[in-house]
């Protein structure tokens, strides 16, 4: 099989808040995707980035007090912890205000402006438009910024776009009594000059009918695409037929690229948006050392595009078009995917997302790949909402995934270690060759669901292979086998078996799980990396540690649980100065840390500690020398920085607490093995002071606290 090329992305996540869920279930099913087809040994290019422009982070930044440059840097400081949590294998990580952004959308534009006559010349147009505009703000307002009565029903405070209440359809202009939700002052109507992108142009019609029809898309996607051709809702509420003219500028000030040679107008952002795509490629390459034009010029050359099913539009018209006519090359497919939902819950809120926090998830010590091989078992090629379930989750990870397929392992694992020295037989038997066969064999099929994006089948498949190996496991009972010596080769015959099958599975899911994948090849040796790697038997294993633990009811419950209740005992939330949770003072000048699950605390292992000796340190006036004893038959050399606070010949005899696994740190004056616990105020200056910590009577050097 030859090496595709394949370049792969993801939506470009708007940079006015972290990641929610939805945002993680695309990541998701791209990266399964990808890495399979890097197991497949193709070459992917799998990037993504912030997506800044446009009105409402400008108008968010300002809020903050930051500059938007500013604003959209914090939040992509933001986003590695969430990408490397999930094992989601991104290449590149952009931000479409990049220079290579602003380039790209500049040249893109130029080439829709310029084509020449004999090609049916230009695709931008201008029109001058009448649209709201704040005085107060001195800025034209997009559709959600005004705020009026229905024209239709009459309700109050109804945004400028459509009508919550009664489902209506107007313009901004329609409004009665419209006001500026950023001033609160009447807007007025004011003319300006737009440009517009001419989809109505028969060349666009044609082309985007074509493309949209061969069979690149989901067949329900195509179905829906093909109604735009015929009839169109204009903002009014009335119809037009066919494709009309998209309106890609906006007035200064905006957050956003200029348009050039049109000074004080900007690209709307959903014309910069997708060039990101490009743009982060770009930077990749250049990072390389590669050429993105002979990249992009390869004539094997794929592009794929997994989105939601809210931008569509953007992404089957207005995006193909813009790369054809400026003679690009257009996507080879868009990968629509629906929405995730929560517990049932109402669709998550776009900007909000609510139900299930990615970062806590983490937090509270969920394993990530519990969440991808839920998320896998869900998912299809179509587009359709999923619904994350709680106890269906608990119940596909504890009994599908922990309990059909990683407990085949440590079934076997076991015997063969204590009685075989690891070591393993290829002598199958008769039943196990066959198993093992079966299960080999699978391979293509296998294969197949993936590269179709069918993960739930591809999870059900290798389900049921897992259960065949399981009615193998309950006939042929390694654990009765064990009992007697004389069936020592059946006990090694089965659990060799059992081990190589585990093994198959194991890659077979490796997209899914790759870190579990990984732990398997060092536990046998088997490559994981690559989907047609010769399947050697297994010739021994290293002695086994748990691959998996179980998800518990309590982790769910945490997980769900409203962060209001999350630490924040009452004395803290009732603030000096009523209910704004701004004003009132973080405990002693710092907020309470991210939650962290119990599993964490364990790391820490904190000790009563003995002061035997203590004496001041030459050359520093904050640190103190402490000898303490810990009851490990040797003394430990601690500094501490508590001078100021203490006299040595007080504190000898005492016994306080210290951080016992701490690792040793080498410092000016010695060596410091370990940490002595103070408290102090955040703010050092206002309200100084150092305490140590002094347990109550009875505790006893090297007792652990718990
Ligand atoms: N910035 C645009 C995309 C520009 S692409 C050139 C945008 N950003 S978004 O942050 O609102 O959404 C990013 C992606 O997340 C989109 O594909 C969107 O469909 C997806 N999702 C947002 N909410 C979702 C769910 N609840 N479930 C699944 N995907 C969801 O749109
Ligand atoms: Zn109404």
């Amino acid at each position: 099989m030859s090496v595709r090329q394949l370049f792969v992305t993801t939506a470009l996540p708007y940079a006015n808040g972290n990641f929610h869920i939805g945002h993680i279930m695309e990541y998701i099913q791209a990266d399964i995707w990808v890495r399979f087809q890097r197991m497949q040994g193709h070459q992917v290019n799998f990037v993504c980035a912030d997506d800044t422009h446009g009105a409402p982070i400008m108008i968010a930044s300002e809020k903050a007090g930051k500059t938007p440059q500013q604003f959209v840097a914090d939040i992509a400081a933001g986003r590695k912890p969430y990408l490397d949590g999930f094992h989601i294998s991104f290449d590149n990580w952009h931000s479409t205000d990049a220079p290579e952004n602003h380039e790209l959308a500049r040249q893109i534009y130029r080439d829709l402006r310029d084509i020449p006559a004999d090609q049916g010349g230009s695709l931008i147009a201008r029109k001058t438009i009448e649209q709201f505009f704040d005085p107060a703000k001195n800025m034209f307002l997009p559709d959600r910024f005004i705020q009026g009565e229905c024209p239709k029903c009459h309700a109050k405070d109804q945004y400028g776009d459509n009508c919550e209440v009664c489902g209506a359809v107007y313009a901004p202009t329609d409004l009665i009594d419209p006001v500026s939700v950023l001033s609160g002052v009447r807007p007025e109507r004011k003319s300006s000059e737009h440009f517009f992108f001419q989809l109505s142009d028969p060349r666009c019609v044609e082309y985007l009918q074509k493309w949209t029809q061969d069979g690149r898309l989901q067949p329900e996607v195509a179905n829906k695409v093909k109604e735009w051709f015929s009839v169109r809702t204009n903002p009014d509420g009335s119809t037009s037929e066919g494709l009309g003219d998209w309106d890609i500028s906006r007035d200064a000030p905006y957050f956003g690229i200029e348009i050039p040679d049109a000074p004080g107008k900007y690209f709307y952002v959903w014309l910069d948006a997708p060039v990101g795509y490009l743009a982060s490629l770009k930077n990749l390459l250049n990072k390389r050392g590669e050429d993105y034009a002979a990249y992009m010029a390869q004539p094997g050359l794929e592009q794929y595009h997994f989105i939601g099913k809210d931008i569509v539009t953007f992404h089957t018209l207005f995006w193909p078009a813009m790369l054809h006519f400026s003679g690009r090359k257009a996507p080879d497919k868009v990968f629509v995917h629906g929405f995730l939902t929560v517990n049932n819950g109402e669709k998550m809120s776009k900007s909000r997302g609510t139900g299930l926090d990615p970062l806590k998830y983490l937090s509270l010590g969920m394993n990530p790949e519990w969440l991808r091989y839920y998320l896998a078992a869900k998912l299809s090629a179509r587009n359709e909402d999923i619904d994350f379930n709680a106890d269906d989750f608990m119940a596909r990870v504890n009994s599908d995934l922990i309990g059909k397929f990683v407990n085949i392992a440590s079934r076997a694992a076991g015997f063969l270690t204590k009685r075989f020295e690891g070591k393993l037989t290829t002598d199958f038997g008769v039943q196990g060759s066959a198993l093992l066969s079966a299960l080999r064999e699978a391979s293509e099929g296998i294969a197949a669901l993936y590269e179709a994006r069918e993960f739930g089948k591809a999870t059900r498949e290798i389900m049921l292979m897992a259960d065949k190996v399981n009615a193998y496991v309950d006939q042929n009972k390694p654990w009765d086998l064990a009992k007697n010596p004389a069936n020592n080769e059946a006990l090694h015959q089965v659990c060799s078996t059992l081990v190589n099958t585990f093994a198959v599975l194991a890659r077979y899911l490796a997209p899914v799980l790759p870190s579990l994948a990984q732990a398997v090849e060092s536990l046998t040796g088997s490559d994981m990396k690559h989907w047609n790697a010769a399947n050697l038997d297994v010739a021994s294993i290293q002695p086994y540690q748990h691959l998996m633990q179980r998800v518990t009811p309590e982790q769910l419950d945490a997980l769900f649980e409203p962060p209001a209740k999350l630490g924040s005992e009452p004395e803290f939330s009732a603030g000096k100065s009523g209910s704004d949770p701004n004003s009132s003072l973080p405990p002693g000048g710092e907020d309470i840390a991210h939650t962290i699950s119990i599993d964490d605390f364990a790391k820490i292992d904190l000790r009563i500690a003995k002061i035997v000796n203590c004496e001041g340190v030459e050359g520093s006036i904050k640190l103190l020398r402490l000898t303490l004893d810990v009851g490990e038959g040797r003394m430990r050399n601690v500094f501490s920085g508590i001078a100021s606070m203490y006299k040595p010949e007080d504190l000898i005899g005492q016994l306080t607490v210290m951080v016992a696994n701490l690792a040793p740190r080498k410092m000016k004056f010695g060596i410091s093995e370990g940490m002595v616990l103070a408290a102090s105020h955040a703010d050092e200056k206002a309200e100084p002071g150092i305490y140590i910590l002094n347990p109550w009577p009875g505790a006893q050097p090297g007792m652990r606290i718990h």
